[in-house]
C-alpha cells in the first residue's frame, strides 16, 4: 500500500508563552497556514492554561491544537495532573507523549508512556509519541534499541487499528534545544528503522505519520522533510517566531512538491 502524501508540522511551545505574546502568535500562525495546500497539516501544542485561547483563535482556521501531556488516568485523585478528556473539553487534536523532557525529568518510564498514549487515544486524541536515544546511547551503538523499546512499549498496548491512527516523533535528546541536528541520512535511517517496526504491527500501521524533531529551524527543515521517511517535524524554539515556524510549514509544502 502507498503512503499518504501529507506532512504534518506541530509546534511544541514547551513551557513557554504570556497570554498577550500567544494572541500575536496564534493570530499570525492561523493567517499564515491559510495559505498552505491542504496535505500539510499545521499543529501548535501549547500549556493547558492557554488552551481556551487556542480554541478561541483557532476555532475555524486550518491550524489544530493540542496538549504537551496527557495524564495516564481518567480521573480522580492525582494532583496537577490534566486527563485527556479535560483537554478534549477545549476542542484539542493532538497531545505530545512521551517527550524527552518527561522522560528524563519526570521518570516516565516507556511503559507510563504507553499507557498516557492509550488514554489519549480513548479519548479521542490523536497522541504524538516521541522516542530518542541519548548521545551516550547512540555512540555506545544502542540507538536502535533504546528506540525500538520506547515504540514495542506504546505498540504492545495498541489494537492494530488504534496504532495506525498514533503519530511517531524522532527526536534525539543530543539535538534538542541544542543548535545540532541530526543530518537528514541519519535522521532517515532511524525513521525507515521506525517505519519497520510499524511496519510489523500491521500494514496500515507503516502509514502512520513519522516526524523528526531537535533543533529544527528554516533553513534545515527542507532537507529533512525531503527524506522518504520524513514526514514532518515537532518543532520546539522555532515555534515561538510565527515567521520561523510558518517558514518551517512552508519547506513541508516544498518536500511534497
Ligand atoms: P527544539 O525542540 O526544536 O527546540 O530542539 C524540539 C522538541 O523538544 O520538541
Amino acid at each position: 500500500m502507498s503512503r499518504q502524501r501529507a506532512k504534518l508540522v506541530v509546534g511544541n511551545w514547551k513551557m513557554h508563552g504570556r497570554i498577550d505574546e500567544n494572541a500575536a502568535l496564534l493570530t499570525e500562525v492561523a493567517a499564515g497556514a491559510s495559505a498552505l495546500q491542504k496535505d500539510v497539516r499545521v499543529g501548535v501544542c501549547v500549556p493547558c492554561p492557554y488552551l481556551a485561547q487556542s480554541q478561541a483563535l483557532l476555532s475555524g482556521s486550518v491550524v489544530k491544537w493540542g496538549v504537551q501531556d496527557v495524564s495516564a488516568h481518567a480521573g480522580g485523585a492525582y494532583t496537577g495532573e490534566v486527563a485527556a478528556e479535560m483537554a478534549v473539553d477545549f476542542g484539542v487534536t493532538y497531545a505530545i507523549v512521551g517527550h524527552s523532557e518527561r522522560r528524563a525529568y519526570h521518570r516516565e518510564s516507556p511503559e507510563l508512556v504507553g499507557a498516557k498514549t492509550q488514554r489519549a487515544i480513548e479519548a479521542g486524541l490523536v497522541p504524538i509519541v516521541c522516542v530518542g536515544e541519548t548521545l551516550e546511547e547512540r555512540e555506545s551503538g544502542a540507538t536502535e534499541q533504546v528506540i525500538g523499546t520506547q515504540l514495542d512499549a506504546v505498540l504492545m498496548l495498541l489494537t492494530e487499528e488504534q496504532a495506525a491512527g498514533i503519530v511517531v516523533a524522532y527526536e534525539p535528546v543530543w539535538a534538542i534545544g541544542t543548535g545540532k541536528t541530526a543530518q537528514p541520512e541519519q535522521a532517515q535511517a532511524v525513521h525507515a528503522f521506525l517505519r519497520r517496526k510499524l511496519q510489523e504491527k500491521g500494514a496500515t500501521v507503516a502509514n502512520a505519520l513519522l516526524l523528526y524533531g531537535g533543533s529544527v529551524k528554516p533553513d534545515n527543515a527542507r532537507e529533512l522533510f525531503a527524506q522518504g521517511d520524513i514526514d514532518g517535524g515537532l518543532i520546539g524554539g522555532a515555534s515561538l517566531k510565527s515567521k520561523d515556524f510558518l517558514a518551517i510549514c512552508q519547506a513541508a509544502q516544498t518536500a511534497l512538491q
